[in-house]
Formats: structure tokens, C-alpha cells, sequence
């Protein structure tokens, strides 16, 4: 259902005409790094980051969730800034919270380039990274001396390439073990499609092992599990029951998934699709997680989300929280504003006056 409330308001128009344009002639990773230097420079000063706040902080919407308090619901995916270089930027662009990662116990230089491709006509990006990273030391370093945000912030963590599966519970406690000091809570990937045999650990031996041992290293910080799109019903709510039932505090549906589109519309690399043409399968899976814990356990929803509307039904179909990664790239950093204000002003016209009001709505 589409509601004129929830129509995206006009801030990314500066960004589609000037910079969007620029972006789409660099190679995409180049792109990448070069924002994310920008959102850093930017926000660097404080005249830099009241400028972002000016152009792009949106209004609060108050949320409480893993004993932590969100000033909105909707969060930076992991992937963007896998060494944490601009938290202080997407805090004052508006994220309700961060994720940074994916970071494995050893440093790894990720899969040769290049490796990230952007579809502006199907706005969608294929990645293949295979978890660069600077690994879990140099990344506590890193915590310890830099900045910490305001808003709540989670790691996501892989297994290193190196380690065999059998010893992957190890490389994500170590991981675990040395930041926990630097951060909010923590989520466990083992659903990222580019290192070999990783999604394997979505089975339920194996992912027992693996919270459990992280599970011996967080202390009281919320752990979650990140799944793939690509599973089936069963496999989906066996996880659910395999980490529910050893505590985790909730789980982030989806990562990339392997599957194209049958029209043949999205260019023809390997790696993780993600962005528009993920948005269905992502809400469908929320929907089941939703449906089999009776909206009980916290979904963290993510895939496909570029406007207030596709938030709204990732919500309404039982997402307790909302991430974006792909729409930043296509639309800019007004899409954050433009979805937090659009779901405030549905709320309102709804005569909502709580978050948690929406959530599960359309399940009811
Ligand atoms: C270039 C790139 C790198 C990513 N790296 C990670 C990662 O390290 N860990 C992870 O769990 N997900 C990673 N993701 C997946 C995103 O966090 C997110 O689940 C996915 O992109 C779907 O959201 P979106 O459609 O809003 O992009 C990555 C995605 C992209 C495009």
C-alpha cells in the first residue's frame, strides 16, 4: 500500500544532478573509497558535520531495542564502511546506528579487482570482495583510538580465508574477543556468498558452534546472525530455532544473494546481487521469521529498502529495525532523511504515536 505520507521528499536532488553523474564514470570501488574520504573530510570539522546536519539529519523516532536506544530505525549495513573511517559522517547524515565490517581474525587482502559493479538502470550493485578487511587487531586499534558514535554500533564478523570451517567458531570469537570493548553488539556473517563454503556454516551444527564460542567472548553485547536470501523455508526457520534457542538477540535478513533476475536485466558477473532487484526476496524472508517467532524476535530487515515505502513494508512485514546499503550509492545521503521523515509522517497520519506500532502490521 503506497501513502502519499510516505512520498520520498526531494533531498537527493543535488546529489542525482551533480555527484551521481560524476560517480557512475569511475570504476565502482574507486567511487567508493573516494565518498567515503569525502563523508570523512566533511565531517571532519565541526562546521562540516552542522552542514550535514542542516542538509540531511532527520527527525527522531525513538526506538529501544537490545537494551540500546536508537534516535530512528534505520541503520547503515554492513560492507559500506568496513574499517569504521566515517562514523562520525553517517551519524550526522542521520543513521539511527552503524554496522562496520565484515572483519575476520586476520587480515586479508579480500579477492582481486575488480570486484564491485553498479547497474544504475536496475539500481543494483554485484559485489565480490570476499572480505577485505584490516582484521580484528589492527580494527580494535583502530576503536580504541578513534572517535565513538553517539548512535548504537555493531561489528560484523566473518571467518578468515584462511582458517579451515571446522575452526571458523575460533576466528569469529577472536574477532569478537578483541573489540568487544568498542562496541554495541555484534553480528555474526556467515551468509556472505564470496569466501569459499562460508554460507556452509549457516548449518545447524556449525552455527551452534560458532555462537556458542562467540557467545563465551561478548559478555552481555547483543549477537546476531546475518542470513542469506537464498536458503529455503526450512533451512530459514531451522537457523531461527538454532539461534534463537542458544540466545542471540535477533537476526539481520538478508545478505546479497547468488540468484539474477530470470529477464536477464542484471549484468552477467559473479558475487552478491544486491539493491532493488533484492527487495521481494529480502521482505519474504522477514515475512517468514516474522510469521514462525510470531514477531517476537528482532529482525533486523535489510535489501532493496530506497524509499519510505519499501521501509514500510520491510516493517509492516516485521522488521523491528531497517539497514540500506545499495540505495546510498543510487540516491545519495538524502535517502536517509527522505525515508525517516516519509515513515514520520505516515505514523502521524496514521495516528501512530509509537514505532513499535508498525511493526508486524500488515502480519496482523
Ligand atoms: C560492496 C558490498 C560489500 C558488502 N559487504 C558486506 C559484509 O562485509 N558483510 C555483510 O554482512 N554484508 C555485506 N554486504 C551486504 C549488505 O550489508 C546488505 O546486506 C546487502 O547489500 C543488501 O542491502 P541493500 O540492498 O540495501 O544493498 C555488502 C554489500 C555490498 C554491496
Amino acid at each position: 500500500m503506497k501513502n502519499t505520507a510516505c512520498r520520498q521528499q526531494n533531498m537527493g536532488v543535488g546529489y542525482k544532478i551533480f555527484a551521481r553523474p560524476l560517480i557512475a564514470l569511475q570504476d565502482s570501488e574507486k567511487a567508493h573509497s573516494r565518498s567515503l574520504l569525502a563523508l570523512r573530510f566533511v565531517s571532519w570539522s565541526f562546521i562540516g558535520r552542522m552542514l550535514l546536519r542542516i542538509l540531511y539529519k532527520p527527525k527522531n523516532i525513538p526506538v529501544s531495542k537490545f537494551g540500546l536506544n536508537f534516535p530512528n530505525p534505520l541503520g547503515l549495513a554492513a560492507g559500506m564502511d568496513k574499517r569504521a573511517e566515517a562514523m562520525k559522517g553517517w551519524e550526522n547524515i542521520g543513521f539511527g546506528f552503524i554496522e562496520i565490517g565484515g572483519i575476520t581474525e586476520f587480515k586479508q587482502p579480500g579477492n582481486p579487482k575488480p570486484r564491485m559493479f553498479r547497474d544504475g538502470k536496475t539500481q543494483s550493485l554485484i559485489n565480490r570482495m570476499g572480505f577485505n578487511n584490516i582484521g580484528s587487531k589492527e580494527m580494535a586499534t583502530h576503536l580504541k583510538q578513534t572517535y565513538s558514535p553517539n548512535v548504537p554500533l555493531f561489528l560484523n564478523v566473518g571467518k578468515s580465508k584462511d582458517t579451515k570451517l571446522e575452526d571458523a567458531h575460533l576466528d569469529y570469537a577472536k574477532t569478537v574477543e578483541s573489540c568487544l570493548p568498542y562496541v554495541d553488539g555484534f553480528v555474526i556473517n556467515v551468509s556472505s556468498p564470496n569466501t569459499p563454503n562460508l554460507r556452509e556454516l549457516q548449518k545447524d551444527e556449525d552455527l551452534a558452534r560458532i555462537i556458542i564460542e562467540v557467545q563465551k567472548h561478548c559478555e552481555d553485547k547483543p549477537v546476531l546472525v546475518k542470513i542469506s536470501p537464498d536458503l529455503g523455508d526450512m533451512q530459514i526457520k531451522s537457523i531461527v530455532d538454532t539461534a534463537r534457542g542458544l540466545g542471540c538477540a535477533g537476526i539481520v535478513a538478508t545478505n546479497t544473494t547468488v540468484s539474477r533476475p530470470e529477464d536477464g536485466s542484471i549484468m552477467d558477473e559473479t558475487g552478491g546481487l544486491s539493491g532493488r532487484p533484492l527487495k521481494n526476496r529480502s521482505t519474504e524472508v522477514i515475512r517468514l521469521i516474522a510469521d514462525h517467532t510470531d514477531g517476537n524476535w528482532p529482525i533486523i530487515g535489510v535489501g532493496g529498502i530506497s524509499n519510505c515505502d519499501d521501509a514500510y513494508e520491510k516493517i509492516s512485514n516485521g522488521a523491528h529495525l531497517i539497514q540500506l546499503y545499495s540505495s546510498l550509492v543510487f540516491e545519495g545521503p538524502g535517502v536517509v532523511k527522505g525515508i525517516v521523515n516519509g515513515l514520520e509522517n505516515r505514523m502521524k497520519s496514521n495516528g501512530i504515536y509509537e514505532f513499535s506500532e508498525l511493526i508486524g502490521h500488515d502480519r496482523r
